[in-house]
């Protein structure tokens, strides 16, 4: 019992932490594998289970001229609001900018 109670406040205050918005790409990383991996891959390779199946496909952020042609702004803004068929996230700019920074360790 008393370990469940533990378990409970360690959910609650790193959520807390979380929505401080400290960015910190290991915030990002469990962000990232709960709401993107499914199409952009675990590996950020775009080879999510549903990624290759979409037209055009998940973006593969592993190239590294998917990065020289992006920036902060526009990866907000894809996320804010959709992009082909992707769906629009409701994520705060903390969140959003600690899963940037998660997608960064991605690159080749
Ligand atoms: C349902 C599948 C799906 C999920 C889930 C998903 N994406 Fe995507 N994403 C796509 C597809 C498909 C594209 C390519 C869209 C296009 O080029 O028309 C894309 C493109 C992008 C791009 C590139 C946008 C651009 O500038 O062209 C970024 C950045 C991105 N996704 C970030 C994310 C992040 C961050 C998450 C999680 C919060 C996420 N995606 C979740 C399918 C998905």
């Amino acid at each position: 019992m008393k370990r469940i109670l533990i378990w409970a406040l360690i959910g609650i205050f790193g959520g807390t932490a979380l929505m401080s918005g400290k960015g910190t790409a290991a915030d990002g990383r469990s962000l990232y594998n709960d709401k993107c991996s499914l199409c952009h891959g675990v590996r950020g390779d775009g080879k999510g289970p549903a990624g290759p199946t979409l037209s055009p496909p998940a973006t593969d952020f592993t190239n590294p001229s998917y990065w020289q042609k992006t920036n902060d702004t526009k990866i907000a803004d894809a996320v804010n609001n959709g992009v082909g068929a992707m769906p629009a996230f409701d994520l705060n700019p903390g969140e959003i900018k600690s899963i940037i920074n998660y997608m960064r360790t991605f690159k080749k």
